[in-house]
């Protein structure tokens, strides 16, 4: 066996903990987060089926009743995490965040399914799985989208994942600091400070999360009243493509929804229309200050991956994806290098991050499978140059942040092993 498949399937194993897998081994994510949980259970599933089913089934045990499912979950009331499970205080059986993440379980879900070819007499392992992953993407619907526009909205930057990125520079800019903040970081003296967010982001976040708080996290008002909502497209095309999961997966246990069907077709097509063909722009909505969002972004080439069924849009992206890398050695930069916001070194402004490269060949292996090669080759290289760590310098390829990273080790499992 290669020998960085072996580290890689170490390094998961160390990161396990009871039924769940840190981030990394350091004290940097003390807890299980969402969508690194969805990935490392796709890189369990290449060799071991029960440690992947456990980490599903332990991230769906935080699930709270109206059917979100946070960012956080603290299965130990460890209080070196700022902000930790006292601060969030959200009241739940399973302490966690007040907030939620892409939904990118349905989609690895269903990778695992169909790569195993489960028998139908098998899918009872899976049958509440995929209810409680139906009840999440409703809550979306309802909650995210309630005047029913067809895009889904982010009320916290953490939710997307892509916390820092330049993307919400300017609705940032907005947020006025809580004049009572009382925290203390300590990811910045885990790991260079040169690499993490700004304190003036911190400020931020922890005070768009005070007023969360403030309104006891009812998803009802939140939508109107939280100080940041902003409909992303990268968030929008992990939940298209989820919603196009979840319908297989529901077929898979025989049952259907007309109302997941609808909203599709109407959240596809309101999504092609923040990309302009003709141009070759993306445009993300700041509904919070309305205004328009105009930054290069891997995260808006995510729309490649929720299978649009307009060919010529497909073409597009595929080409201005195409210009996008053009002069990196190391793919893909999470900021276009040539933009003047780019940073090389900082978190979600420039640096390459693994689960990107795979998400954007996942979208790409049944539009262009030459290009789709090429990420997967040139992403295994760089993995097994570096390491399994955060993030990566689309320049010289050095890694960053943590080490050890899981879902590093996990994709770089899927890209190896897995072709489909
Ligand atoms: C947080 O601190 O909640 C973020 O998700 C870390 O990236």
């Amino acid at each position: 066996m290669n020998s960085t498949v072996k580290l890689a399937k170490r390094t998961l194993i160390n990161n396990r903990r009871s039924k769940y897998t840190l981030p990394t081994n350091s004290k940097l994510y003390p807890a299980q987060w969402n969508w690194d949980s969805a990935f490392i259970a796709l890189g369990y599933s290449n060799f071991n089926s029960d440690y992947s089913f456990e980490e599903i089934e332990t991230l769906l045990s935080g699930q709270w009743k109206d059917g979100m499912i946070p960012h956080i979950l603290f299965h130990i009331k460890d209080e070196n995490y700022t902000p930790n499970y006292k601060a969030w205080d959200c009241g739940q059986k399973v302490s966690s965040s007040g907030i939620t993440q892409p939904p990118i379980l349905a989609s690895v879900l269903r990778l695992i399914i169909e790569r195993k070819k489960f028998l139908p007499k098998h899918t009872k392992r899976y049958y509440s799985h995929i209810l409680k992953i139906k009840k999440c993407l409703e809550w979306f619907i309802k909650y995210r989208d309630p005047e029913k526009t067809g895009l889904i909205s982010i009320l916290h930057p953490w939710e997307s994942g892509y916390d820092n990125s330049p993307l919400w520079d300017k609705p940032m800019s907005k947020i006025k600091i809580d004049p009572n903040l009382n925290y203390k970081r300590k990811d910045n003296k885990i790991i260079k400070a040169s690499q993490r967010p700004l304190k003036i982001d911190y400020d931020r976040y922890v005070s768009i999360k005070n007023h969360l708080k403030k309104m006891n996290y009812d998803p009802k008002i939140l939508y109107y009243k939280s100080k940041f909502n902003v409909v992303d497209i990268g968030f929008n095309s992990l939940f298209l493509k989820a919603l196009k999961d979840l319908n297989f997966l529901l077929n898979y246990i025989n049952k259907e929804s007309s109302f997941l069907k609808n909203y599709i077709q109407l959240n596809e097509k309101n999504l092609i229309k923040l990309y302009n063909s003709k141009k070759m722009k993306f445009k993300n909505k700041d509904l919070k200050n309305n205004a328009l969002i105009e930054i290069p972004s891997i995260t808006n080439f995510f729309m490649l991956f929720s299978d649009l069924k307009n060919k010529s849009v497909n073409k597009s992206l595929i080409k201005s994806l195409k210009r996008y890398c053009k002069n990196e050695e190391y793919l893909f930069p999470s900021i276009s290098s040539s933009h003047k916001l780019f940073e090389e070194k900082r978190y979600w402004r420039g640096p390459v991050w693994i689960n990107c490269n795979w998400i954007i060949y996942q979208g790409l292996k049944n539009k262009d499978k030459k290009f789709a090669e090429i990420i997967r080759k040139n992403t295994i290289k760089l993995v097994e140059k570096k390491k399994f760590r955060e993030y990566y310098s689309c320049k010289s390829g050095s890694g960053m942040g943590a080490k050890n990273f899981s879902w590093s080790a996990a994709l770089y499992l899927d890209f190896i092993l897995n072709r489909s």
